[in-house]
């Protein structure tokens, strides 16, 4: 076939672009449960709004009879549209089509589409759904691969990049959603690993599943690799959208307000009380953020990972914030390896887009033991600490019980330049809890004592009330006010519009070296 009959047949296929890689195909992907990779792009953007680009490209492989199997666009969908009226541009990889493994050509769709968001200022979302390399193609594709790594790390911090795990993302094809800021896997239809079972039996002798491995739930819950899990396609989708509505476009604009009719000055009695009067009794945070924030609104992310730390987005008095929360109801709140790395990367990611940082603090200190100690609990808990510091963007904490120790430092203190610090009458801030400081403090003395736990008993209350309250910390001014917790709503938005026009810098540098 010469190039003009080849260019017509293609022109032929293109009418029925919906065809891609074949019907059959097709139906095995709708069978599977999965939209088509156009499907998923017209799902996904506002209606009409899908600007393809480069539907004629098709790949340059010469071997093993591939110039034979020519298709239109080879496997992966690339363009622009809009989401709530926004620009963003999107890829969508094409399972129909060679497993939607990637090749030359669909590499370089990928990154002219990276490099017009990053001119642009835009979003970049990936929905991911492939073989990986393009194993005829040899290295041209490995070299795909790393021109859209870069792009992915060059982008970062400049644009929001969001991931979707629509299908298979094996081999070293995970590293692109690693780098990127968001990754939503779809439950049952998806997975990601570096090597999967096969290589790993031949290696370790170990038996796994895919799903096991590398399933939605795995990432959701186990490594943390992924924030959301979706149940299928659509509502995957449908959660970018949302996702997208608290980001802006990138790193030089806000993210847009939505106005609600949640009264800004709107107090809540149940506040007062949703804090137990004991120390040790756990409660759950989220009563308290879901009745602070717009209309009860909270996206929450890595909701099934870390459990002892909350985070997520909110909206007060319209504008965008990132929520951080110690969560009581979990391991007493404490912070532990994979809480500092799931809010570390949180507080970051806010920092890079301009999102406030909303702090509600409950932390009995970072977890003892050799467990964490060996795995370097000392550089993860740094990860948080130095994220919080770094941060530019307005910063309000508000301590709803413990603030001890290194702890009180790390969540978003005065002393790493938080603007607004509040805490409730409840609040104890402290070098460690009353028990620890009095077996500390008077070990001899309750060692001698006719009747010790009376004595402890006795030396614990006294420490409870010289310590454990927020009046000390206020007295120096680093809690800028007491308040009564029903009018947190009230106070944080206050506060909030007070530091709209905040201008921060850190000294400039190459950058910084936060201890990953
Ligand atoms: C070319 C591929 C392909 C690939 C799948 N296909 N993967 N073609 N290169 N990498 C083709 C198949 O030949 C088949 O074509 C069609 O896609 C669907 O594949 P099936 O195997 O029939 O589908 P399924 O049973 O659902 O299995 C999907 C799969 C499996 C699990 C993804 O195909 C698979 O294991 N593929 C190889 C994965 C892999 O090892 N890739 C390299 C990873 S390393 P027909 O014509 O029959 O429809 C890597 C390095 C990245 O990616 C490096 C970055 C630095």
């Amino acid at each position: 076939m010469d190039l003009t009959a080849k260019l017509n047949e293609l022109a032929r296929r293109n009418q029925e672009a919906e065809v891609a890689g074949g019907a059959q195909r097709i139906k095995r992907q709708h069978e599977a449960g999965k939209l088509t990779a156009r499907e998923r792009v017209l799902f996904l953007l506002d209606e009409g709004s899908f600007e393809e680009l480069d539907r004629f490209m098709v790949h340059r492989c010469t071997d093993f009879n591939m110039q034979e199997q020519l298709y239109p666009g080879d496997g992966v969908i690339a363009g622009y549209g809009r989401i709530g009226g926004r620009l963003v541009y999107v890829f969508a990889q094409d399972f129909t089509v060679f497993g939607g493994s990637l090749s030359e050509t669909y590499a370089i769709k990928i990154c002219k589409i990276m490099d017009l968001a990053m001119k642009m200022g835009a979003p970049i979302i990936g929905l991911n759904d492939s073989g990986g390399a393009r194993i005829q193609e040899g290295v041209v594709s490995l070299a795909g691969y790393a021109d859209i790594f870069l792009r992915n790390t060059l982008a970062s911090g400049v644009v929001p990049q969001l991931s979707a795990i629509m299908g298979p993302c094996a081999g070293g094809a995970v590293y692109s959603p690693a780098i990127t800021d968001f990754t939503i896997m779809v439950r049952g239809t998806s997975y990601m690993f570096v090597t999967g079972p096969d290589v790993i039996k031949t290696v370790t002798h170990e038996e796994v599943t895919k799903e096991e491995l590398g399933g939605a739930q795995t990432h959701g819950s186990v490594s943390g690799v992924s924030h959301f899990t979706a149940d299928d396609d659509k509502s995957c989708l449908t959660l970018i959208r949302e996702l997208l509505s608290f980001f802006p476009s990138n790193n030089l604009e806000d993210a847009p307000l939505r106005p609600s009719h949640d009264p800004p000055d709107r107090s809540d009695e149940s506040l007062n009380t949703i804090v137990p009067a004991a120390p040790d009794q756990p409660y759950d945070m989220k009563d308290i953020i879901l009745r602070v924030v717009d209309d009860g609104q909270y996206l929450e992310v890595h909701e099934d990972y870390a459990k002892n730390i909350l985070v997520g987005f909110a909206r007060l008095g319209g504008k965008s914030v990132g929520v951080v929360a110690n969560q009581p109801a979990h391991l007493a709140g404490v912070l532990d390896i994979n809480s500092s790395l799931k809010a570390a990367r949180f507080v970051r990611f806010c920092d890079a887009f301009n999102i406030p940082l909303i702090t509600f603090e409950d932390v009995p200190g970072f977890l003892p033991g050799t467990q964490q100690e060996f795995g370097g609990i000392i550089k993860h808990g740094a990860k948080l600490l130095y994220a919080f510091a770094e941060a530019t963007v307005p910063k309000i904490t508000v301590i709803t019980r413990k603030a001890y120790g290194g702890a009180y430092c790390v969540m978003s203190s005065k002393h790493i330049r938080a603007d607004i610090n509040y805490a409730y009458p409840t609040a104890e801030i402290a070098v460690m809890g009353p028990e620890g400081a009095v077996n500390i403090l008077y070990k001899s003395e309750l060692a001698q004592a006719k009747e010790p736990a009376a004595q402890r008993q006795a030396r614990v209350e006294e420490f409870r009330e010289k310590f454990a309250n927020p009046y000390v910390a206020a007295a120096r001014g680093f809690i800028d006010e007491v308040i009564e917790p029903r009018f947190t709503r009230k106070k944080l938005i206050s506060a909030l519009t007070m530091l709209e026009t905040k201008r921060d810098t850190n000294p400039p540098k190459k950058h910084g070296n936060l201890p990953i």
